[in-house]
């Protein structure tokens, strides 16, 4: 089997169709379903919403091609690539580092949410949620984040999870698991979406997240729009790299790269025009913060017939998101094990797998009275879970994705750069996309996040 000769040929994916899965599989989870909503609820909608789609446009993209491409030029973990491409000395192999510990820490915190879509699953499956009224879905919310010991249960399991899927590799592992979980996350979203239309909230939905009230924009919101970009697209910290890695070299990186940015942002503004219709028909409030999804869902489908089991299905499918993306982020951690240190897939991910589990402990306590939990022993005013969630999303991902772009533009040589564009695009007119994309790489997108990141500490 291909995917078990990781010493002598390095697995790759099956077909392009399962790579663009698997890769929208990374790009598509709770930062579209969970985070987005929510998000964009707290700052006001609309502005926020222009500054994260201008952000995915002329940032974004170009930053998914530029990870996508080293990937397929290296054939190795970040580590390796950024070692490759320059030299295993160079100062850029941090850069390569820095990928490996945010994947290492986001997938800490992000289990922890996961855990919750679980906990969700369960309590639906077991009635708990049918039996109870629209006004107590916040303190059903608050009850669950507040009890340490039942967090942890479930970030261990999701945990478990993911590591099986990576044990199984590229192929049987990452490529089977996209291939049936992402169609039926699309299907069930696109029939709560059609479901939506016909609520009475559905206008003031629409306009609270397409109108542009600039008034409602801070500092921190276009700094926040900014990193959802690059978290939501899973930039910054070497997951596209890693699954470029795994690319054909003949594999058209181009339009893959456009159909996974397209997918992801359809399905952020489809969760949006699912969430705010259903939060303005009953009364909400689109600001109700991390708990938005797991309180209005609920309320939305208790209307339906059949409602206990959608609801099932609904917070498995956001299971299903949360895991298509928990794998890339392990895969990210073990690849830099597999290839440069010669550990079996096996050992990289029991071990490493492992280690997160229990780094994530901290932030499945984060919201109870544990010891040491409160927002002041945390980084920055936050406790453990929000430090490092703005952290890696809010720093280390638009550092990461500025490192990739300085890398690409100004580091790779021309030659083989071009050579490696060129290769396996079926794109009409290459030549003037690839000196556009060029062109963003070296000035538009480093100075765009050199200023978000200036203004964010008040230095501008
Ligand atoms: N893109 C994922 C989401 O929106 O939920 C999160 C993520 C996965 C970010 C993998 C980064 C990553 F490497």
């Amino acid at each position: 089997m291909r995917d078990e000769q990781t010493q002598t040929q390095r697995p790759q994916w099956g077909s392009r169709l399962g790579f663009i899965l698997a890769a929208a599989g990374s790009a598509v989870g709770l930062g579209n379903i969970w985070k987005f909503p929510y998000i964009t609820g707290e700052n006001g909608g609309g502005a926020f919403v222009a500054v994260y789609l201008v952000s995915i446009a002329v940032v974004g993209l170009p930053i998914m091609l530029a990870e996508t491409l080293l990937g397929r030029m290296g054939q190795s973990s970040t580590v390796g690539t950024y070692a490759k491409l320059s030299s295993p000395r160079s100062g850029w192999v941090l850069a390569g580092w820095l990928g490996v510990l945010a994947a290492f820490m986001m997938l800490s915190f992000y289990s922890v949410v996961a855990g919750w879509t679980l906990h969700y699953v369960w309590l639906a499956l077991s009635g708990g949620l049918t039996a109870v009224d629209a006004e107590h879905l916040p303190a059903v919310f608050n009850a669950l984040r507040s009890d340490g010991p039942v967090n942890i249960a479930w970030h261990v399991a999701f945990m478990a999870l993911t590591m099986i899927i990576v044990l199984g590799g590229i192929q049987r592992g990452l490529e089977r698991a996209a291939r049936v979980l992402m169609p039926a996350l699309l299907g069930m979203l696109a029939g709560l979406l059609l479901y939506c239309t016909g609520l009475d909230g559905f206008g003031p939905a629409f306009d609270f997240v397409f109108g542009f009230h600039a008034e409602a924009l801070t500092r921190d919101g276009v700094l926040e729009a900014l990193g959802h970009s690059f978290f939501t697209l899973s930039l910054g910290m070497g997951a596209m790299l890693t699954y470029g890695s795994y690319m054909r070299q003949r594999d058209d990186f181009i339009t893959t790269s456009i159909a996974i940015t397209l997918l992801d942002t359809g399905v952020a503004l489809m969760a949006c025009l699912v969430l705010f219709p259903i939060t303005f028909s009953y009364g909400m409030e689109p600001s109700a913060g991390p708990g938005l999804v797991f309180q209005n869902i609920p309320v939305a489908l208790s209307t339906l017939p059949g409602a206990s089991s959608l609801t099932v299905i609904f917070f498995l499918l956001l299971t299903f998101a949360a895991l298509t993306s928990a794998i890339s982020l392990l895969e990210v951690v073990c690849a830099y094990f597999i290839d440069e240190r010669g550990w079996t897939r096996r050992q990289a991910t029991l071990v490493l797998g492992g280690a997160i589990t229990l780094f994530g402990v901290p932030s499945a306590l984060s919201m109870s009275a544990a010891p040491f939990m409160a927002d002041e022993h945390g980084l920055v005013g936050r406790n453990w879970f929000d430090s490092l969630d703005y952290l890696v999303s809010n720093w280390m991902l638009p550092l990461g994705g500025l490192l990739t772009a300085l890398f690409m533009a100004w580091r790779v040589g021309d030659e083989a750069r071009r050579v490696a564009f060129d290769r396996g695009t079926s794109l009409g007119g290459a030549g003037q996309v690839y000196l556009a994309w060029l062109q963003l790489l070296r000035f538009l997108v480093p100075i765009t996040i050199a200023l978000v990141m200036l203004h964010a500490v008040g230095a501008l």
